[in-house]
């Protein structure tokens, strides 16, 4: 080809991106938006923003301050980096800043997810789940069946190696199986498990149903799992069960005259309540053994206190609640691994009207994503952030400061907190009273934009 053909063609291309690219700012030039830059038509700044993360983030603030505007994931919205902004927010969502999770996420967690429903519904779906999940339901038998649950999966893990994120997701998602839909049957939860891996993959995708894309698989995995509860809640409403998980007891409530919830509510409501439950617990655990490991002294803290409360109890007593009130130390770890792992990076809101912060005008249907990760980093607020130090917690009102939002805060307050804290305890117990382990291998993990480890993380275990 000649050179001046190509010439002409790369400078036709350049002058149809810089077209595209200001068309697409001018697009979103109303008066009264926050600054910032909206990338390309459609496809907006999301290629940025998953690839460089918070690197991408940290860049437009220093342009632009601490609300800037931009387009991802398929919708113009703000970004949020001020902690006091992001406090109102959570705790406005009657002001019109409701959940707004990405198309891809409400598309396969079902329009009757908890994170997409307000006002009454929302709040009969939070009772639903709190009576499942509360401190009662903690202190009363809670813990010791996931001590039970946890002997029989834990007892076979000496002499070999392990990829500890592979079998921290299992072992979550078959006891959220078990405690939320009553699941044992070891074939059914197999099935369930590989189905909610390829759920999870597609909420985080671009929304394009064609075959091979995350989310066409997201959606084949929806498609099974509806199937396979159908079937189970046609099996319990035939032979209603003395179970009393949170299906059965929602089931009841159908059975009511009150008819709380239809049947498919139900099965949404399931749905996000495993995929909220497994994926966030199992991640914080296998960053809690991953910090551990890396710090000797914390790990030697943590097995006196676990053994401290083992040593009381004849080993086939279960943990109870006041031993779990007791683990100092083991809450410190959980929560040093949440801070510096961000195990949730940000929540998103969308605005249901023309909505002021801080003297910007956020316009109706915007998404809002209140990115919480930095002031989990702030040196202000925890000295040297970039350091493992459980000790920083022992201080209690670290815990209960206003801007620790890992979490959320408000009406949408995690409602798992308290369970997620406990069962990861519980793991943490069994796992440094009954074993050693090394890291075997080099294992990568990324940060953004989810914590895991792209080819596992590998480690080889022995008896303590
Ligand atoms: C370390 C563990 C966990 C972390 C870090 C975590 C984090 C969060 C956060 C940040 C929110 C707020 C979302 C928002 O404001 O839009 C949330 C909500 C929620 N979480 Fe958790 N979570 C954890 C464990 C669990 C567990 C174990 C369950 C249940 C089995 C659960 C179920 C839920 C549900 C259903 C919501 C939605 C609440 C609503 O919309 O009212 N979470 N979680």
């Amino acid at each position: 080809m000649d050179l001046e053909v190509v010439l002409g063609l790369a400078l036709g291309s350049l002058i149809i991106c810089c077209g595209l690219l200001k068309w697409n700012e001018v697009r979103y030039k109303k008066k009264g938006l926050p600054p910032g830059t909206m990338g390309w038509p459609v496809f907006g700044e999301t290629t940025q923003f998953l690839k460089q993360g918070p690197d991408f983030l940290k860049k437009q603030r220093a342009r632009y301050g601490n609300l800037f505007k931009t387009h991802m994931l398929g919708s113009p919205s703000v970004i949020c980096l001020d902690p006091e902004l992001n406090k109102y927010i959570l705790m406005n969502e009657g002001k019109g800043l409701v959940p707004g999770y990405p198309k891809s996420m409400q598309d396969l967690m079902g329009k009757w997810n908890i994170s997409r429903v307000y006002g009454s519904l929302h709040k009969s779906m939070r009772t639903a789940v709190l009576s499942h999940m509360g401190s009662n339901t903690i202190k009363s038998g809670l813990i010791s069946e996931f001590d039970e649950f946890l002997r029989t999966h834990l007892s076979s893990w000496s002499g070999k190696v392990i990829d500890i994120q592979e079998k921290a997701e299992e072992l979550w998602l078959l006891s959220t199986l078990e405690q939320i839909v009553g699941i044992q049957n070891d074939v059914m939860a197999q099935e369930l498990k590989s189905e909610f891996m390829n759920l999870v993959s597609g909420t985080l995708s671009l929304p394009i149903y064609f075959p091979g894309t995350n989310y066409h698989r997201g959606f084949q995995a929806r498609r099974k799992i509806i199937s396979i509860l159908e079937k189970l809640i046609e099996e319990k409403k035939a032979s209603p069960s003395s179970q009393n998980r949170m299906l059965d007891s929602l089931l009841r409530f159908d059975d009511d005259t009150e008819a709380k919830f239809s049947d498919e509510q139900i099965i949404d409501l399931v749905i996000t309540m495993v995929y909220s439950g497994f994926e966030t617990v199992s991640t914080t655990a296998m960053m809690a053994i991953k910090y551990l490991y890396e710090h000797p002294r914390a790990l030697e803290e943590i097995r006196n206190e676990q053994f401290g409360i083992r040593n009381k109890k004849s080993p086939e007593d279960m943990l109870d609640w006041n031993d779990y009130k007791s683990m100092n130390f083991t809450r410190a770890v959980i929560l040093e691994t949440l801070r510096l792992a961000t195990v949730v990076n940000g929540v998103l809101r969308q605005a249901t009207k023309d909505i002021e912060l801080k003297g910007y005008i956020i316009p109706k249907g915007w998404r809002i994503y209140v990115y919480t990760r930095e002031i989990n980093y702030d040196p202000s607020m925890y000295p040297e952030p970039l350091e493992f130090n459980p000790w920083r917690w022992l201080d209690k009102n670290l815990e209960s400061h206003q801007h620790f939002l890992v979490f959320g805060a408000g009406g949408r307050l995690c409602p798992g907190k308290e369970m997620g804290m406990v069962e990861i305890a519980t793991f943490l117990h069994h796992f440094v009273t009954k074993y050693r382990w090394e890291e075997v291998g080099d294992n990568k993990i990324w940060k953004f934009p989810r914590v895991e480890a792209p080819n596992g993380l590998h480690i080889r275990i022995w008896d303590y």
